[in-house]
């Protein structure tokens, strides 16, 4: 069943975060969705830009929906992840998502109210909530590259006249995150002073942390050893998750370590069978393992469990 994002974090707000998983696949969705399952936990969909451009912005759609039918217990929101101005407006028109990300947080500050503001108006009148952010992360998205030392931390006070002004549903925050499997150059900090200061100026308001892989150093020997060559990737400590959650993370963003479970997969799986051409038999394992990554996070993220009493506030 597809909820809002505000319904999901009136639930978790204090308690717990939610997984927000990016998928760009058939295999994705079906591990998505079986994951979430198996650790009983509500959860978001993130579709990216690009995840949209990958075949065609209908095929994901259609693949969600299926699962919706094949899995009729789950429940979950479904979300453009960094839109622009032109790709919310598309996807509050489709009918399909219930959440959207404008994502102006580059633009100079006045400007990112007033692009947040017509998105917050044009989603709000068709009943769709609107993620926004302030500050800004390191690493790569599509559209920004910004390196380390040009990431600026969220300013708390200006954080409390940017909701008020936009009139944003949650808000993306930067508390020393960065986005992709290269993360912290130094050791690895999350700015937990920053974080609590932004809930004391908005209190009960949903935050959301961007960048919050955790790039299992497990995960990348494993890959490593299979042929690859990722050296110094690093994440967030997962273990973190939970003291966030309570100072009013609701949404944590993971992708890159879905993708790392796809490289290490199909890397192994190639390297065993030289002599495989199918896809379907690393496609099996894919989803399995991606079912079992899928359910190891939510136990991080404290979402294991809730789906139950999620269900019950729904009515
Ligand atoms: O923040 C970016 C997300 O990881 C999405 O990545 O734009 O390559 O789909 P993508
Ligand atoms: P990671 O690159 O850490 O997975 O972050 C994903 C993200 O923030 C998507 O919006
Ligand atoms: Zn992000």
């Amino acid at each position: 069943m597809i909820v809002t994002t505000k319904e999901l974090f009136k639930a978790a707000y204090g308690k717990y975060a939610l997984g927000a998983y990016n998928i760009n696949n058939l295999e994705q969705a079906m591990g998505l969705f079986r994951g979430n399952l198996d650790s009983q936990a509500p959860f978001i969909i993130q579709i990216s830009r690009g995840a949209r451009k990958y075949t065609h912005k209908l095929m994901l759609e259609g693949l969600i929906r299926g699962a919706d039918q094949v899995f009729p217990e789950a429940i979950f929101a479904v979300h453009l992840d960094h839109g622009d101005e032109e790709t919310c407006y598309d996807c509050v028109e489709s009918g399909f998502y219930s959440s959207v990300m404008i994502d102006a947080s580059h633009e100079p500050y006045e400007e990112n109210i007033a692009i947040t503001k017509r998105v917050v108006d044009a989603a709000h009148a068709k009943g769709i909530v609107v993620e926004a952010e302030l500050g800004q992360l390191g690493g790569v998205e599509e559209h920004v590259k910004v390196d380390e030392a040009n990431a600026k931390l969220t300013d708390p006070k200006q954080a409390r006249d940017f909701v008020e002004r936009s009139g944003c549903d949650s808000l993306a925050v930067a508390i020393g995150t960065s986005h992709g499997a290269f993360k912290f150059s130094g050791s690895q900090s999350l700015h937990f002073d920053v974080l609590s200061d932004i809930q004391k100026e908005l209190p009960g308001f949903p935050l959301v942390m961007h960048g919050s892989s955790s790039v299992p150093q497990e995960e990348v020997a494993r890959i490593n050893a299979a042929g690859g060559r990722l050296l110094g990737a690093r994440g967030v400590d997962a273990n973190q998750f939970r003291q966030a959650a309570k100072l009013g993370v609701t949404k944590v963003n993971i992708d890159t370590d879905g993708r790392l479970v796809w490289t290490r997969v199909h890397r192994e799986y190639f390297l065993e069978h030289p002599e495989n051409f199918d896809m379907r038999p690393p496609g099996k394992v894919f989803m399995a393992e991606y079912a079992k990554f899928i359910a190891a996070k939510n136990e991080k993220l404290g979402s294991k469990g809730e789906l139950d009493a999620v269900r019950k506030i729904l009515g």
